[in-house]
C-alpha cells in the first residue's frame, strides 16, 4: 500500500487530519470567493453618471469597505489559525520516544541500504530495500546519505525528509496497522530516482521478533554440488567486490547486502519482483532494467549463472 489517505500510525494520522482541514477550509473560501465573485459581476449598484463612471450612495460604499476589510480579517485569522495548527503538528511529530527501535537508513544511488542498531555488534543486521517493524512500537529511522540528497517518504507512516551527505537526519514513526507499506525516494537523485523504492513490512511484535532472529544467523552453506559450484562463481566472479554474505569471506558493503536475499520480495530496490527470471536477468544484464546503475553486465557462463542463481536462491 502506498496511499497519504490510509495513514496506519499515530503520526501520519495527524498530517492527514492537518491536510483534510486545510482542503476543507481551503475549498470553502474558494467556493465563497467564487460566488461572491458572480454575485459582484451581477449586482447592479449605482448609477452611471455624467463623467461615465459608476456612482454609489456613501451608504453602499462603505458598506463595501466593511466588507472587503472583514474579508480580509477573516484571511489573516484563518491563515493564523493554520500556522499555529501546523505548528502543533510539527509539535507532534518531533516528540521523541525513549525505547524506540532504532534503524539507520543510508541511501545510495539508487538503492536503499538499512543496518539494525543494537548495543552488541554481533546483534547488529544489515539488509536492502525492505525494513520489518513491529506493530505498536516507536521506530526512529536515522536517514544518511552515500552520495547525493535522497528523500525518504513512507507516506502511510509519516511526511516525507530528505537525507543529506554529511549529515544524519531523523524521523520516528509507530505502524499501528500490520502491513506492507511501499515507500519511495522523494528527492530528485539522478537518472533512476524513480526507481528507488522501499517497502516497510510491520508486522506483529512474535513475527517480527522471529524476522530479527533469522536474519541475525549467518548465511545457510551449500547442500549439493550446484550451490556450491554457485557459492564459488559468487566469490571468484566480480559478485563478492561489491556484496557481502555473512558466513562467506565476501564482505564488501558497495552494494546490497544478500545474505537472506531470497527473502525479499524483490531486487534492485523495489524494481523487480524477486524470483528466478528476473535474478538472471538482472544479473547479466543489470543496465537493461536500470540505466545508471553502478552494478556492471556479467560474462559469466550460462552454468555458472543457473548456479549462482541456485545458490542464491538458498539464502533464505
Ligand atoms: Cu534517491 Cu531520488
Amino acid at each position: 500500500m502506498h496511499s497519504f489517505f490510509h495513514p496506519t500510525s499515530p503520526q501520519a494520522h495527524v498530517v492527514t487530519t492537518l491536510w483534510w482541514w486545510m482542503f476543507g477550509v481551503g475549498g470553502a473560501v474558494w467556493l465563497i470567493v467564487v460566488i461572491a465573485m458572480l454575485y459582484a459581476a451581477r449586482a447592479h449598484r449605482g448609477e452611471r453618471g455624467d463623467d461615465g463612471l459608476l456612482h454609489v450612495s456613501e451608504s453602499t460604499y462603505h458598506a463595501m469597505e466593511r466588507t472587503v476589510i472583514g474579508a480580509g480579517v477573516v484571511t489573516v485569522v484563518i491563515l493564523l489559525a493554520f500556522l499555529a495548527y501546523d505548528f502543533s503538528v510539527g509539535e507532534a511529530l518531533a516528540q521523541h520516544p525513549d525505547r524506540a527501535l532504532t534503524i539507520d537508513l543510508t541511501g545510495h544511488q539508487w538503492w536503499w541500504e538499512a543496518t539494525y542498531e543494537d548495543p552488541d555488534p554481533s546483534k547488529r543486521i544489515t539488509t536492502a530495500n525492505e525494513i520489518h517493524v513491529p506493530v505498536g512500537r516507536p521506530v526512529q529511522i536515522k536517514l544518511r546519505s552515500a552520495d547525493v540528497i535522497h528523500g525518504f517518504w513512507v507516506p502511510n507512516l509519516n511526511g516525507k525528509r530528505d537525507l543529506i551527505p554529511g549529515y544524519v537526519s531523523s524521523q520516528w514513526f509507530t505502524a499501528d496497522t500490520a502491513g506492507t507499506y511501499r515507500g519511495q525516494c522523494a528527492e530528485f537523485c539522478g537518472l533512476q530516482h524513480a526507481n528507488m523504492a522501499l517497502y516497510i513490512i510491520a508486522e506483529p511484535a512474535a513475527k517480527f521478533d522471529a524476522w530479527l532472529a533469522a536474519s541475525r544467523t549467518t548465511a545457510p552453506l551449500p547442500t549439493n554440488s550446484a550451490t556450491r559450484f554457485g557459492e564459488q562463481v559468487f566469490l571468484t566472479a566480480n559478485c563478492a567486490v561489491c556484496h557481502s554474505i555473512a558466513g562467506t569471506p565476501a564482505m564488501a558493503t558497495v552494494g546490497p547486502n544478500l545474505t537472506h536475499v531470497a527473502s525479499r520480495r524483490s531486487i534492485a530496490a523495489g524494481t523487480l519482483a524477486n524470483n528466478r527470471a528476473n535474478l538472471m536477468g538482472w544479473i547479466v544484464d543489470p543496465q537493461a532494467f536500470k540505466p545508471g546503475t553502478l552494478m556492471p553486465k556479467s560474462t559469466m557462463q550460462p552454468a555458472e549463472l543457473q548456479a549462482l542463481v541456485a545458490y542464491l536462491e538458498t539464502l533464505k
